[in-house]
């Protein structure tokens, strides 16, 4: 969890498209009332933008230390998963439902998560973004998988 020399809060890294900017800020908004730690990386409203702009600065947030999760949202959640997925500290998972989210964190140990607009509506959206955020990593036979990824780093907690 990242401390913020306060209390330890989880702090959540959102970005999205054009596509998904609105999911995003409802998003966004219901995790802070929930008392997570939000930061947003924009885009903010419908002006057509390019996802791995935005794709690129939540996952440096993560792999930086900055933010303990990442949330991209573009249309389908197939741009921003592979953006994504080419950061090397990286592993998001697509998720369209509750089971794919949670299992992407137990066993794959997901550190962005993300979310097509047009394909999900805000509800199943909330709940698979619970789903993600409440889920921890199982470790045990996953680790040994995970180093095949990403050998050069450390393991995750
Ligand atoms: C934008 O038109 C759209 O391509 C984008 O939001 C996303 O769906 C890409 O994967």
């Amino acid at each position: 969890m990242v401390t913020n020399g306060m209390d330890n809060k989880t702090v959540i890294a959102f970005g999205a498209d054009h596509g998904g900017a609105a999911l995003k800020h409802r998003l966004a908004g219901a995790l802070a009332e929930a008392g997570h730690e939000i930061q947003d990386f924009g885009t903010d409203g419908p002006t057509s933008v390019d996802y791995p702009d935005f794709a690129y600065a939540v996952c440096e947030a993560v792999a930086l230390g900055r933010a303990d999760f990442g949330v991209l949202v573009c249309g389908t959640g197939i741009g921003m998963s592979i953006a994504a997925n080419r950061h090397p500290a990286i592993r998001c998972g697509l998720a369209h439902d509750v089971t794919t989210a949670r299992l992407s964190r137990a066993h794959n140990n997901a550190n962005v998560l993300a979310l097509g607009a047009r394909i999900v509506g805000e509800e199943v959206a909330r709940d698979i973004l619970h789903s993600f955020i409440a889920t921890p990593y199982e470790g045990g036979r996953h680790d040994r998988r995970l180093a095949k990824l990403t050998p050069n780093l450390e393991p995750q907690p």
